[in-house]
């Protein structure tokens, strides 16, 4: 019997039904499927070479560690774990940095909580009108997390896809058109969905630009580690920071710890001076506290723990470089399996992080899905370390084949 009233009923009749996370959603239709060689290739979550998203050794050990060790359940501070906190530091601004009295930094809740709480801090500088310019492509969860508190959001020209290149020149035009004071989001490294990044060249380019400009630069930093290493993954930062441009960084330990469901992330803002760090901080924490009041704690213990231990921090620097170089050796794989069916997919060898942008279309991803039951995002991305030794041969034939049905397509 329906007991609501009319009028509690008709509350909820203005809401439409959504269509699932382009990304998320995709592990849905993935469970969903009864196929027998079915494969997720949508989320950027890493799986070994036997489809296995593992527990790093390293945070095994710190697991033992942590549990040989009397612990209480209270809450952590609403900024973080301390020593979390100052290792993240260091992790991103390198071990002796003179900028740090000048950054505030908070545990957040993973890097989407981390950008979600840099928006929520520039909406508190800006006030309004509130801009935001995100690349094209980019990961649709940035158009998400600023469109909900109300940026208007502005698209950059990233990527050009004929030549599958970073056009930074375009770049640069674009957003020396913008009205001062936009938020820009731009990725680290790892370029999230295209693997392509800007070169060390294009960011001092992109540092004397912010460098003349009042723009704010919100930089993604989820994949550090995932490229060349963890302080060559870094420099984009480093070349900012050396120049004194005041900037937001967002980084996540889901991918380089393989602690996706931990929630484990961080927000550093570098500010001018000491007392405007003091300041942002307390700003930030009244965010925080608003929204999930302190951040969970056992992720961002066991990355502490690894973190301040040099024996376990040498045995996640070696388990991160295993990820690194299995990605690397998928995707050859990939560019052989395919060369092998008669299509050039060299490209993927170029690309960086977890993601291939692989050209394929919407149809072409569509025929995977209905023919193969092949789960990937709808541009074309594939998250390359859920390519195996046992599902290379199966993806590379459903690939040829989606584009031998789909010639018209690239
Ligand atoms: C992705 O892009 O697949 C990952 O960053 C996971 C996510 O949250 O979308």
């Amino acid at each position: 019997m329906n007991r609501l009233s009319p009028v509690v009923a008709s509350l909820f009749s203005s809401l439409a039904e959504l269509p699932p996370d382009p990304i998320l959603g995709l592990s849905s239709d993935f469970a969903k499927s009864t196929h027998k060689d079915r494969q997720n290739l949508g989320p950027g979550v890493y799986m070994n070479e036997h489809g296995v998203t593992p527990v790093l050794d390293a945070v095994s050990h710190a697991a033992h560690r942590l549990l040989a060790r009397p612990h209480i359940e209270g809450y952590l501070p609403i900024d973080g774990l301390p020593n979390y906190v100052q290792a993240m530091q260091k992790l991103t601004f390198g071990e002796n940095s003179t900028i740090l009295p000048n950054v505030a930094t908070v545990q957040a809740p993973g890097g989407t909580a981390a950008i979600c709480l840099a928006a929520h801090l520039v909406r508190r500088i800006l006030k309004s009108p509130l801009a935001v310019a995100i690349p094209n492509p980019t990961w649709p969860n940035h158009r998400g997390i600023f469109s909900e508190l109300d940026f208007q959001v502005l698209e950059y020209p990233y990527y050009d896809s004929t030549r599958r290149a970073v056009q930074v020149e375009e770049v640069l035009g674009y957003l020396e058109g913008l009205p001062q004071r936009t938020a820009i989001i731009l990725h680290a490294c790892c370029h999230n969905p295209t693997g392509k990044d800007f070169s060390p060249e294009d960011w001092r380019m992109l540092g004397a630009f912010f460098e003349r400009s009042s723009h704010i630069p919100v930089i993604d930093f989820a994949y550090q580690g995932f490229k060349y290493g963890l302080q060559e993954d870094a420099a984009p930062i480093r070349e900012f920071v050396a120049r004194g441009i005041p900037c937001f960084i967002a980084s996540s330990l889901s991918k380089s710890f393989s602690l996706y469901s931990q929630r484990v992330g961080t927000l550093h803002v570098v500010t001018s001076s000491p007392t405007e760090a003091g300041a942002t901080l307390s700003q930030i924490k009244q965010i925080v506290r608003a929204i999930y009041s302190n951040p969970p704690s056992r992720g961002a213990q066991l990355v502490a723990e690894v973190l301040t231990n040099p024996d376990l921090e040498e045995l996640w620097i070696r388990e991160l470089g295993v990820m690194r170089q299995r990605i690397a050796s998928m995707r050859s794989a990939l560019a052989s399996g395919m060369k092998q069916r008669g299509f050039d997919f060299e490209h993927v060898v170029d690309q960086f992080g977890m993601f291939s942008f692989t050209g394929l279309t919407q149809e072409q991803v569509q025929f995977l899905k209905s023919k193969y039951s092949i789960f990937l995002t709808g541009n074309g991305r594939i998250s390359v370390p859920a390519l195996n030794p046992s599902n290379i041969e199966y993806v590379c034939d459903a690939f040829a084949a989606a584009i031998k049905a789909l010639p018209d397509s690239k």
